[in-house]
Formats: structure tokens, sequence, C-alpha cells
């Protein structure tokens, strides 16, 4: 069977024939307030409380040890006021895309997610090392970070197939098998997908490079930095599994966001730690 090539790939984005997953409604309002500075709280406690399933969900992870609240968050708005108006945004994002896609692909989905939120925590946990504060972006960007392979999962399943278990026998690095196979890699579909979703460019650009960070644009390069590192630590920690059986330690990234190789394994073993919050956000998300 040909291999599609990476303008099949363009076209499954950009052709409006092709069936993307399609968000729900309200996404395009809570995406379009990730962007703009001028939405009321009201608003978008609005916007969130008419689609009870991604109410349900951001609820319950706001009542996750994650966020460590003492009483219970029983509204939108009470959440809001509590853990924040764009950690909010956030988690309903997150939500609303992973809501969207199906349960069943060739990819043992809940382990590519376990692997998504565990990446996510990782990140946190490099920026509280580094000095650095995590924000209300970082959980967002390791959730969507391996997106792409979703997307190859659903629309060229055989292909897809073929190119995960190349990786697993050989032991190959998955996003080099993409390239060859399909054109571009899992990084750079997700990055197209969420343009045309319109996600914000801060949640983009990490996700985009995440494999080739030390390319990523000035501004979102740090970030894309300390997601690929915190891909690595996920991988370290045997958190979930993100059908990569090859993922590289880069010493100069390492150096770049201010750690060294005797880092990894203390941040590993905080990160396995961290493994049933992990589940806890796992379960609240699905
Ligand atoms: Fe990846
Ligand atoms: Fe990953």
């Amino acid at each position: 069977m040909p291999l599609p090539s990476k303008q099949d790939i363009t076209d499954l984005v950009r052709d409006k024939k092709t069936k993307l997953p399609t968000l729900p409604v309200v996404m395009n309002n809570i995406i379009a307030t990730a962007r703009d500075k001028n939405t009321s709280a009201r608003d978008l406690a609005g916007f969130i409380t008419k689609d009870q399933a991604i109410s349900a969900r951001v609820l319950k992870i706001a009542n996750s040890p994650y966020y460590g609240m003492s009483s219970k968050i029983d509204s939108i708005s009470r959440a809001i006021v509590v853990i924040g108006f764009r950690e909010v945004i956030s988690l309903a994002l997150a939500t609303g895309v992973i809501t969207s896609l199906p349960k069943n692909t060739l990819m043992d989905m809940k382990a590519l997610w376990k692997h998504s939120i565990g990446t996510g925590f990782a990140s946190k946990i490099i920026l509280d090392k580094t000095g650095k504060k995590a924000d209300e972006s970082t959980m967002l960007i390791g959730l969507l970070h391996d997106l792409g392979k979703v997307i190859f999962s659903i629309y060229f399943p055989d292909e897809y197939a073929g190119i995960l278990e190349k990786a697993s026998i050989n032991n190959q690095a998955l996003n080099e098998l993409e390239k060859d196979g399909m054109g571009m890699d899992h990084a750079e579909l997700a990055g197209s997908i969420m343009e045309h979703w319109k996600f914000p460019s801060r949640i983009i650009e990490p996700i985009r490079y995440h494999h080739e960070p030390h390319t990523c644009p000035g501004k979102f390069k740090h970030m894309a930095m300390v997601l690929s590192t915190a891909d690595f630590i996920c991988h370290q920690a045997y958190i979930g599994n993100s059908g990569n059986q090859k993922v590289k330690k880069d010493n100069k990234i390492l150096a770049s966001i201010g750690m060294c190789s005797d880092d990894i394994l203390p941040l590993t073993r905080t990160l396995k730690h961290e493994e049933h919050n992990i589940e806890y956000f796992l379960e609240a998300i699905e």
C-alpha cells in the first residue's frame, strides 16, 4: 500500500470536505476567549456551562489533587474564582478536544493520554525546578502535544499501524519514521490542526516544535525545550505509552533550560511519585 504524501496530510487539514474531528460548538467561544482578553468571567462561565460534558469534567479536575483545594468546587463560576479564569479556559480546551476524539483507534488511547498528562505534570516539575513558573498553558500543552498521533491513527490507520510497528520492532524514533513515511511528523501535524482550530500560538508553537525545539521561533523556544525534556522524563518514568520506543536525551536542550544530566533521575522520581495524581486526572478527563 503506498504511503500517503505530505500533500495528502496537508489536504486532510485544509480540505473542508474531509471530516476532521469537529469540536463542540461551544469550543469556538472558549478558543476565542483564550485569544481575546475582553471576555468576562460571567460570559466564560456561561459558555462552559452550556456544555455538560465539558463542564462536568472541568469541575472534576478542579476538585482533583492537582489543584489541592480544601473545599469542594461545585460550579464553573466558583472554579473561575478559585483556580483562575485562564486555568479554567485551559481545562475546558483540553476536555473539549479529548472528548471530541474517538476512544478507539489503533493506539491505546488511555495509555497515550496518560503519557500526555504525565508530560504536562513533568513540564510543571521542570519549570518549578528551574525557577520558572508554570502557567495555565503548561498542562494543556502537555495534554495535547501528541495529538498528531491520534489524527494519524484515525485517518491513515493502515499506514500508521505499519509505522508504529516499525518503531517498536526496530527501536527507531517514531517522529523520524513518520517524516519518512508520511512526509511530516505528529508534532507538525498537531501544529497544523490546532492552527485550523484557531488555538492561540502560545499553545501551538511549543507543540509543533517539541521534537525539534532548537528550531522553534524565539519566544516559544523555551517552552518547546521544556516540553521536549518533559516528554523524555515521562518516558524515563514509564508513565503511559506514547508509541515511541526511542526518545533521546539532548544535553544541549537540558543546558538551555538550566538543567544537566544529573537532574534527570531525581525529576523522574518526582514524576513517578505523582503517578496517582496523573491517574486521577486521566479518569476525570476521559
Ligand atoms: Fe511527540
Ligand atoms: Fe510524547
